[in-house]
């Protein structure tokens, strides 16, 4: 029987190369036990070694303590046998070559090998995995996509194919909060997911900028960092519009002569503006729009401070 989220001891990582390393480090740090697998004996050998050099990043940070690193060392168990790891996991994330190839190869491999009742999750980026991949047992085989570098960066998408079961889906959300990530389960899959997808959507944007002749790759980078880079963390795209006033913004898309969408057209019929109405697409909860936009202000100075002391607008 699967164990509960909270119960997992080991699980499999499929693919040892830049994102599968840091994916089983971030379990193992949770303290769960992570046989990586690959059958490119150089990547397995080379993974331990990134791992600790990204504990040792950690450290300098001031998030964990140094004597803490063997023994997150000591859960990771590279192996180049799928079918020894396969049996004994309790859940499993495919992080493998970005080929329709290599997914079927895995996922056939795992599902002969591993209980019937095991999660596996793909980190796919591209593919449309359930109409390219097939599992034998569709309803516990779901997307889990991470961010490099997988060890930082909070999000993980979570998303289901037509036959990926609601519990599969559940299941491996907690199973990630539980390893101190924030999944975000999606309606439902969608190619690119949603964060790649919104950002294919600027690099669109700034190639026709430079196909233009309006500005250069470095231009673009610098706005963005200096701009939207530093209020995005803090209200995403559509709270960012609530703080532009959505009536002014209805009022500009009708002006341009487009059409006002219906999901803004919505609320900015109900009086819902912003902060100053108390609600635009975010509820307010009864504070003052000075309450709110003093909130944010704070917060994007705390935001600035750490982009300037990190020498975040100089390129890396
Ligand atoms: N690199 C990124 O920024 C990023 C971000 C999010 C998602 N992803 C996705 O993660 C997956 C892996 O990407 P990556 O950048 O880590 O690739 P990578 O090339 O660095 O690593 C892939 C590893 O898979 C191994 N592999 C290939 N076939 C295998 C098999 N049959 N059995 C076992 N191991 C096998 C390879 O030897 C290699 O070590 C891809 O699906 C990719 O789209 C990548």
């Amino acid at each position: 029987m699967r164990p509960s989220p909270g119960e997992v001891q080991r699980i499999t990582v499929m693919g040892a190369g830049t994102m599968g390393h840091s994916i089983a480090q971030v379990f193992a740090q949770a303290g769960i036990d992570v046989d990586l697998v690959d059958l490119d004996e150089t990547a397995l050998a080379r993974a331990p070694g990134l791992v600790e050099a990204n504990l040792r990043i950690l450290v300098d940070a001031g998030r964990l303590a140094s004597h803490e690193i063997p023994t997150i060392l000591g859960r990771l168990h590279p192996t180049t046998s799928l079918a020894e790891a396969a049996a004994r996991a309790e859940f499993a994330m495919e992080v493998v070559s970005e080929t329709i190839a290599a997914k079927q190869a895995v996922v056939n491999a795992f599902e002969d090998a591993a209980a019937p009742d095991v999660v596996l999750a793909s980190n796919t980026s591209a593919l449309d995995l359930f109409t390219q991949v097939t599992a034998a047992r569709p309803e516990r085989f779901v997307c889990a996509h991470w961010f490099m570098p997988a060890y930082i960066i909070p999000l993980v998408e979570v998303a289901g194919g037509p036959d990926s079961s609601g519990d599969s889906l559940e299941w491996t959300a907690d199973l990630l909060r539980r390893i101190g990530k924030q999944p975000l389960v999606m309606n439902r899959f969608a190619i690119g997911f949603i964060a790649n997808k919104v950002m294919m959507a600027m690099g669109a944007a700034a190639e026709e900028l430079m196909d233009d002749g309006a500005a250069t790759l470095e231009d673009i980078d610098f706005a963005l960092k200096t701009s939207v880079g530093v209020r995005l963390g803090l209200v995403g795209i559509f709270q960012s519009l609530d703080f532009n006033g959505l009536d002014l913004i209805a009022e500009g898309t009708a002006e341009m002569g487009l059409e006002v969408p219906p999901y803004l057209k919505e609320v900015v019929d109900q009086g819902f503006y912003g902060p100053k109405t108390g609600r635009g697409f975010y509820d307010y909860g009864g504070r003052s729009e000075r309450e709110v936009v003093r909130k944010r202000d704070l917060a994007y100075l705390a935001v600035l401070d750490a982009l300037e002391e990190a020498d975040a607008f100089s390129p890396l």
